[in-house]
């Protein structure tokens, strides 16, 4: 039996547009996901994605980190005020700063990222450059703990979406995102439902091992195979629709 839903007291953490956070606003107002989004935070005030925010009702904090005399400093006041609004989760949705462990042992185990390729290939900045300049034929997203590396922790769901021929880095850009936003609120939902196990580490230093009770976490391809038309191009179909189809 699994445990009863709990509210989720989510903190989501931006640096830009915050189209991930939209989609966990839209899926609380809809009932979809139980959580409550208790603070947006961002380093930079120009965010966009704070918009969203207030727009949702939603109380917001600018934490610039040039105020502070080191990243510890920064990573401190960062963890004190989302700890301060009521936030258990947290959500790094388009945060473009490496959290240090001062942050981490606020949140211990309790810190998301969504990361736009199949960790652990792409670490960092444009990993959607990166899939296209590999050549490679699926990539994906990635939602995964936060540890003190760049997009090295233990992975709790990835979905595949199709590199197509002829794709350009916003048009990948374009089709990962889609992916990313029912990822992200699914995983948040599988938490709500209590579904997530870790089993620490076998041995010292090592990674903890992720269970998620009775879902499967990989949002498949759905690809069906087809041949190349003389003269024409291959491609791979993308979900129920086949609204990628090449
Ligand atoms: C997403 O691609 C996310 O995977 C990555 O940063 C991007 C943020 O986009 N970590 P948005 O701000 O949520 O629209």
């Amino acid at each position: 039996m699994l445990a009863p839903m709990s509210t989720l007291d989510l903190g989501v953490l931006i640096s830009g547009r915050g189209t991930n956070l939209q989609s966990i606003l839209d899926a609380v107002s809809a009932g979809e996901l139980d959580a409550r989004v208790r603070l947006v935070a961002s380093n930079r005030p120009g965010a966009a994605g704070l918009e969203r925010a207030r727009r949702a009702g939603v109380p917001t904090e600018v934490v610039p980190s040039r105020g502070f005399a080191d990243r510890q400093a920064f990573d401190a006041a960062l963890a004190r005020v989302l700890q301060d609004a009521g936030a258990r989760w947290i959500v790094l949705a388009g945060f473009m700063r490496i959290l240090s462990g001062t942050f981490l042992a606020a949140f211990p185990h309790r810190v998301l990222n969504i990361h736009p390729a199949l960790c652990p290939a792409f670490p960092g900045v444009d990993a959607q450059a990166q899939a296209l300049a590999h050549g490679v034929r699926v990539t994906g997203c990635t939602v995964h703990l936060v540890d003190e590396g760049v997009d090295t922790g233990p992975i709790l769901a990835q979905a595949l979406v199709p590199v197509l021929q002829g794709d350009s880095r916003e048009s990948l850009a374009a089709r990962l995102l889609v992916r990313e936003h029912e990822l992200l609120v699914t995983v948040l939902r599988w938490i709500a439902q209590d579904r997530l196990r870790l089993e620490p580490p076998a041995a010292p230093g090592g990674r903890a091992r992720v269970l998620l009770r009775g879902v499967f976490p990989v949002l498949g391809l759905d690809p069906s195979w087809r041949e190349v038309p003389a003269g024409g191009r291959a491609g791979l179909s993308h979900g129920p629709t086949g609204r990628d189809r090449v």
